[in-house]
């Protein structure tokens, strides 16, 4: 048995119940993981809020995209992972759990050095830091907009940006002016005002924007400081894409999917040789999940926020 916080109804955090369910012996392709630490992410809460439809028929909605581990047992035909090894587990579905069920193909061996909370709030936000910098083709000599650069995306896509060789000017709160400079980026604070704030610091222009946020805010400064629209991504205001005529990444596109994928071994790499670092904002108990995503889901310190089973 396993305990696994799931959503027993649609709505707010309060949804959200432990239940102890029972854990199948993997199958073939498959492996058994004891989770020592499980990220949270936006998505969680999102998948049970009603935003994607309150199909009664698709409840309980079991939530939890990555999550960190060890291996406990595998299924026949599993052979690049072993029992005792320790595991990323990315992408998933239901892993706010103490043991999960995965196919291997979810599996990316973890670094002795990057830690078990660092190790499960990385490959979400990583894989679609990496997805969206592609998708506007951010490299050397680039000026860079990151809208929400102390969120868990944003602080992922400055450092990742940065190693490419971009200047990138970052919007935070007030707060977080300090934590996006320690990234690399020059912060602005978003608000009234935001163009003028960015022009004053990036003078030479800014070649292309990624909004991590949602707001006509973000959006539109971007179309009125970024010349070539096929060089504005968001990750969250899909119907502005739509309707201008950006890209936008993820929600459910396949290319996205894939290029997530390719993005881990990578990023696992760069995480543990400790060239790209995951702040942990903080940590709660796997029982306190629904505590987490109510905090999450309003103004909350920069970092990620990590369960712990
Ligand atoms: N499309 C995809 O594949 C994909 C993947 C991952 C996430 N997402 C979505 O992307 C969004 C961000 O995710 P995350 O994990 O990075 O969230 P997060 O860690 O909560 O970060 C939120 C960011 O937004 C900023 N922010 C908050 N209110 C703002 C406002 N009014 N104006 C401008 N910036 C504001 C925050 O700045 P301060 O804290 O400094 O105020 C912070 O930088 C979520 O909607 C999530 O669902 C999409």
């Amino acid at each position: 048995m396993t305990k696994s916080v799931v959503a027993q109804s649609y709505g707010t955090s309060e949804a959200l119940t432990v239940v102890d369910v029972e854990v199948p012996p993997p199958a073939s392709g498959e492996v058994l993981v004891e989770v020592k630490a499980i990220g949270v992410n936006p998505i969680d809460y999102k998948l049970y809020s009603g935003a994607f439809g309150d199909d009664p028929e698709k409840l309980p909605v079991r939530v939890g995209g990555e999550a960190a581990g060890v291996v406990a047992a595998v299924g026949a035909g599993v052979t690049e992972i072993a029992v005792g090894d320790e595991v990323i587990v990315s992408p998933g579905t239901g892993l706010y759990a103490e043991k999960v069920v995965v196919p291997v193909s979810a599996i990316t061996p973890k670094p002795a050095g990057l830690g078990w909370e660092q190790a499960a709030g990385l490959l979400l936000v990583g894989g679609t830091a990496v997805d969206a910098l592609d998708t506007i083709g951010v490299g050397s000599g680039d000026t860079v907009l990151i809208h929400g650069a102390s969120g868990g995306v944003g602080a992922l896509a400055v450092q990742l940006a940065v190693a490419r060789g971009a200047t990138v000017v970052g919007t935070a709160g007030a707060a977080n002016q300090d934590y996006v400079r320690n990234l690399g980026a020059t912060p602005v604070v978003y608000g009234d005002g935001l163009e003028e704030r960015v022009r004053e610091v990036a003078p030479q222009g800014i070649d292309a924007a990624l909004d991590t946020v949602g707001t006509d805010e973000a959006v539109d400064v971007s179309l009125a400081l970024v010349k070539d629209k096929t060089r504005i991504v968001t990750i969250a205001a899909f119907g502005r894409a739509q309707e201008d005529g950006f890209a936008s990444v993820g929600g459910g596109n396949p290319a996205s999917a894939e290029a997530r994928l390719k993005a881990r071994a990578e990023l696992v790499e760069q995480a543990g040789a400790g060239h790209l670092t995951v702040t942990i904002a903080k940590t709660f108990p796997l029982i306190d999940a629904a505590q987490a995503h109510s905090e999450l889901a309003q103004p909350h310190p920069a970092g990620k926020f990590i369960l712990i089973p």
